[in-house]
């Protein structure tokens, strides 16, 4: 992979070839959603699922309207009002334009995301991207061109440098049903921010074994290759360990451990901003394994809540 401008990444595009991409939410690794052929070297390059449909990506809601059922009154507001943004929302195609990404499904996940150089690439391309999160499954998403590099570096393609990712997590997954939004991966925008677009209807997070749920949903993520075990104390302790805390949490004197701070303070969109970076640092040290140490991390917020969800599927409970 090596790093390219806006008018060389739309010529790797439109030839079906790959390319990173930045978004506010992680960086995503991009193919034209109607090439077969793109999205097939996605699948291969990630080692994804066959089975795990892609998000695509749009420059607009009018973009998005070309491709789908008309949308009810309702999500349009959500889009009108949280897009460009890091939400998804799932809607019935008008044809099969998109099946390349979709592994099957009637539905496709729209996002229009909020970087700058990844809109106007979408716009100038003129068709919408498929993009996963940047990462071979199972690993933290990159949040930085150089975390995608690494992974990727091997690969033919290219990467559109840009500023880590602002929000850190992935974006919000939603579906309107009977009335009802359900939330299928939380991410920035939660329950607050949707009742305050619409306050009259129900919200309802329903993000694993529900009849309602993502393909993704079953699947390993977020986890780099050294367990972290989620700690609340810091009694035995094994020696040759990292240990992830903030810089304002007072640490007991712990011999031979290596510290790694997260964040100044245990606030969730800071520590959001630094997970996956700070996860996949952990497997450059040479210990045999790491203890996430923050007690009173908030997570009555949105971020809090999602941050509170990607640490259930990374961390270890002992
Ligand atoms: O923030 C994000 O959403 C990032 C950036 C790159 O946009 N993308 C991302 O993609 O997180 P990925 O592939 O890592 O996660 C997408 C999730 C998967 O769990 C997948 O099953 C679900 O969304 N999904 C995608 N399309 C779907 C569809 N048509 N129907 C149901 N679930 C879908
Ligand atoms: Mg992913």
């Amino acid at each position: 992979m090596e790093y390219l401008t806006l008018s060389q990444a739309k010529d790797t595009l439109l030839s079906e070839g790959l390319v990173v991409i930045p978004t506010e939410t992680v960086y995503g690794l991009a193919g034209l959603a109607t090439s077969k052929k793109a999205i097939h070297k996605i699948f291969q390059y990630k080692h994804r699922p066959s089975d795990n449909p892609l998000i695509c990506h749009f420059s607009s809601i009018n973009q998005i309207q070309e491709y789908v059922l008309p949308m009810h009154e309702n999500i349009l507001k959500l889009l009108e009002h949280f897009t460009p943004g890091p939400l998804t929302v799932l809607l019935p195609t008008l044809d099969n334009r998109l099946s390349p990404a979709l592994c099957g499904q009637q539905v496709v996940g729209c996002r229009i995301p909020n970087d700058q150089k990844t809109r106007e690439l979408i716009e100038i391309i003129g068709i919408p991207l498929a993009a996963p999160s940047a990462n071979p499954s199972g690993m933290p998403s990159a949040t930085t061109a150089q975390m995608a590099y690494e992974y990727f570096q091997e690969y033919p393609g290219g990467i559109i440098e840009s500023d880590q990712s602002v929000i850190g997590l992935e974006s919000t997954i939603i579906k309107y049903i009977d009335n009802t939004i359900f939330i299928l991966r939380e991410g920035a925008i939660g329950q607050k921010e949707i009742h305050q677009i619409l306050p009259d209807i129900p919200v309802i997070i329903q993000t694993s074994n529900h009849t309602q749920t993502i393909p993704g949903a079953k699947y390993r993520h977020y986890s780099p290759n050294t367990p972290i075990y989620h700690r609340d104390t810091l009694h035995n302790i094994t020696p040759q360990s990292a240990i992830i805390t903030t810089k304002d949490t007072i640490l007991p004197p712990i011999q031979k451990t290596t510290v790694v701070y997260i964040a100044e303070s245990a606030n969730p969109e800071t520590i959001a901003h630094n997970l996956y970076q700070t996860l996949i640092a952990i497997d450059s040290l040479s210990v045999n394994q790491a203890y996430w140490y923050i007690p009173n991390l908030e997570s009555e917020s949105s971020i809090g809540k999602a941050l509170k969800n990607r640490l259930s599927k990374v961390l270890i409970q002992n």
